[in-house]
């Protein structure tokens, strides 16, 4: 806001700092912020480094392909090497004045030195930030207004007060009255006005404090930009390839493993694309695993991609337990990737529930995806059926198998209770309880 406020004021607004902040925000700000760096470095000050050491076409030419600015210039070359990761190439999208006014908004940025808060997944959420502190903002000005108007109130009935003391009493009595006496006096003489701005503070203060929490952690449609535009459409779709393929821990272990660049050599040593875009995209691949096209050269610069899901540190998820024990399918949380033509994203409950209706499941969600109420709502209404998994894995067979007979031997009541609504869910065999979830 002071930044917009202060370039209103030099005169130096332009629509163009603009485009380049929405720019920035939708395609640089899943890797970089102006001053934190994150999976890409910080940019404040990068643009004058370039024209320092490089030029501005330089600068230019490395935001529509690194490779080939590197390739040309030393300055790109040695700056191509400070992170493990890759920046995306974005081509020919842009025109030079769209990308140097991403680089006119960076400059343009003042650094908050009162901390804006970490940043979410990815590091650098930029606009995620901008807006929470924007939404905040007025319940400041609203509580500054009730706080303003308290003060002046009592600085008035101050005098008012003296003025009559003086007058009844004589002026030594009146000098005595601590201050904390009068404003005492005076918040009970206007109880109800008090009793009004106490409560306009304590509303502002929740409702603050709920707009915090509720724009934490909402994950819902984050999509980052990944260093490969990979379309599980493409593979998990047309191609038909199984999701294990590629995510091969998922059945075993508690997290579902992003392939390494060797796997994907399996098939793109042969499959180089037909169209230059392909071509175009495929050869990330190349560079990465190092292939020149006949022989591995060892130069490799592994993919990072950038996690797309991502639960808080003191959350426990297992993915062997969902899919395998549990056997659910994996769109019922991730959605139909075989349709997802740009890279993966968090879909939204509703895109899940549309999911469930697909497969004959009963699940309705009606909280955001990978929030607490969202897992919790879903261990209430799936369903632990006894030889769930009869041509799979016989020791989870045995493990549900046995907690339904020992209930059925040992407690019929709770067994029964159990299967009022004619099912046993996660939630009874305790699903519910803090300890399950949380470290
Ligand atoms: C997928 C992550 C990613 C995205 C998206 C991304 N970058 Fe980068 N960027 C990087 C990484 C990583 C580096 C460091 C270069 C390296 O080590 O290869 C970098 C380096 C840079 C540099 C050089 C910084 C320096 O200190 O010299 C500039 C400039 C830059 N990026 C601009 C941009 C702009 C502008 C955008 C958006 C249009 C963008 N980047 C989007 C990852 C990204
Ligand atoms: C050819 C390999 C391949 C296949 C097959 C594949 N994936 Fe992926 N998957 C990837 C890669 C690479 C990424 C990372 C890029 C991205 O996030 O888009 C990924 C990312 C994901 C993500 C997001 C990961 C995160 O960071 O949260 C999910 C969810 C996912 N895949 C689910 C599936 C499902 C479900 C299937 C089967 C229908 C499937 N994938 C099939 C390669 C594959
Ligand atoms: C089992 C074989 C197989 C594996 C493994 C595989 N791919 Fe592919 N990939 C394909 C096929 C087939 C195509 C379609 C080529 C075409 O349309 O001509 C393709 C196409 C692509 C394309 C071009 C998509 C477009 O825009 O049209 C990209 C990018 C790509 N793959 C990336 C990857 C990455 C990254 C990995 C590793 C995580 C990977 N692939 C693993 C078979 C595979
Ligand atoms: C019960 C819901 C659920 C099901 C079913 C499920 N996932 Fe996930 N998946 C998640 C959650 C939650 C995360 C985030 C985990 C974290 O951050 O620790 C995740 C993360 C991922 C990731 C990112 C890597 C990782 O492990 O963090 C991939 C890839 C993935 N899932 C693939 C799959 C595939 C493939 C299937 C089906 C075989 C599947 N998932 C089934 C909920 C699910
Ligand atoms: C689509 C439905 C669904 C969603 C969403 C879901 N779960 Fe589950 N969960 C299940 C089912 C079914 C089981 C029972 C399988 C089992 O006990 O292994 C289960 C079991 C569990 C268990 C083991 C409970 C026990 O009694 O041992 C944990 C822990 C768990 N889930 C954590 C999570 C977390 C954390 C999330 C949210 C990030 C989540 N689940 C989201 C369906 C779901
Ligand atoms: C089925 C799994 C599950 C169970 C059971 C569960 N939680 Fe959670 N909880 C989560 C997940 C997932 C999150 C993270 C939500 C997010 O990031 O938005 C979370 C977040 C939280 C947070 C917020 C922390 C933060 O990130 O700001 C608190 C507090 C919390 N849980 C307390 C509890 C308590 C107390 C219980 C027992 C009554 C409980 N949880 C039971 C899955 C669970």
């Amino acid at each position: 806001m002071a930044v917009v406020t202060l370039l209103f004021l030099t005169g130096s607004y332009t629509a163009q700092a603009q485009d380049g902040g929405t720019l920035f925000k939708a395609n640089c700000a899943t890797c970089h912020h102006p001053f934190k760096d994150g999976t890409g470095p910080k940019l404040s000050g990068a643009r004058e480094a370039w024209l320092e050491n490089a030029d501005e076409a330089t600068l230019i030419l490395w935001v529509r392909n690194w490779q080939e600015a590197a390739a040309q210039n030393s300055y790109a070359q040695q700056r191509s090497q400070i992170k493990p990761t890759a920046m995306t190439a974005f081509g020919d999208k842009w025109t030079d004045e769209q990308i140097l006014s991403i680089f006119d908004w960076i400059d343009a940025q003042v650094e908050d030195t009162g901390g804006g808060g970490p940043g979410g997944p990815g590091a650098a959420e930029g606009g995620a930030v901008e807006e929470e502190e924007s939404s905040l903002g007025w319940i400041w000005i609203v509580l500054f207004a009730v706080f303003a108007t308290i003060i002046m109130a009592v600085g008035g009935v101050r005098r008012q007060l003296k003025h009559a003391q003086a007058e009844s009493e004589g002026d030594e009595e009146g000098a005595k009255a601590s201050y904390a006496d009068e404003l005492k006096r005076w918040a009970w003489l206007n109880r109800k006005y008090v009793g009004i701005g106490a409560l306009v503070v304590v509303i502002g203060i929740l409702v603050a404090l709920f707009q915090g929490l509720y724009s934490i952690n909402i994950m819902e449609g984050y999509q980052p930009s990944q260093p490969i535009d990979f379309p599980h459409a493409t593979h998990a779709g047309i191609n038909g390839i199984d999701c294990k393929y590629c995510h091969n821990t998922v059945t075993e272990s508690k997290t579902a493993s992003i392939p390494s660049v060797n796997v994907c050599m399996n098939c793109h040593k042969q499959i180089k694309g037909n169209e230059p875009e392909q071509q175009a995209k495929i050869q990330k691949i190349y560079d990465a695993a190092g292939w020149d096209g006949q022989k591995y050269t060892g130069k490799t610069k592994p993919i990072v991609w950038n996690k797309v899901h991502n639960l808080p540190d003191h959350v426990y998820f297992n993915h062997q337990q969902h899919v395998v024990v549990g056997g659910l399918d994996c769109a019922q949380c991730h959605g139909d990737m075989t349709k997802q033509v740009e890279v993966a994203k968090v879909q939204s409950h509703e895109e899940l529930n549309l999911v469930q209706e697909n497969i004959d499941a009963e699940i309705k969600f009606t909280k955001a995806t990978l929030t607490m109420g969202w897992c919790i709502e879903c261990h209430n209404q799936s369903t632990i059926a006894p030889g769930i998994l009869a041509d799979d894995d016989s020791e989870t067979l045995t493990y549900y198998d046995e907690i339904h007979n020992r209930l059925v031997k040992h407690n019929k009541t709770l067994y029964s209770k159990f299967l009022d609504d004619d099912k046993v869910t996660p939630r009874e065999l305790g699903g519910w309880e803090c300890a399950k979830c949380h470290y």
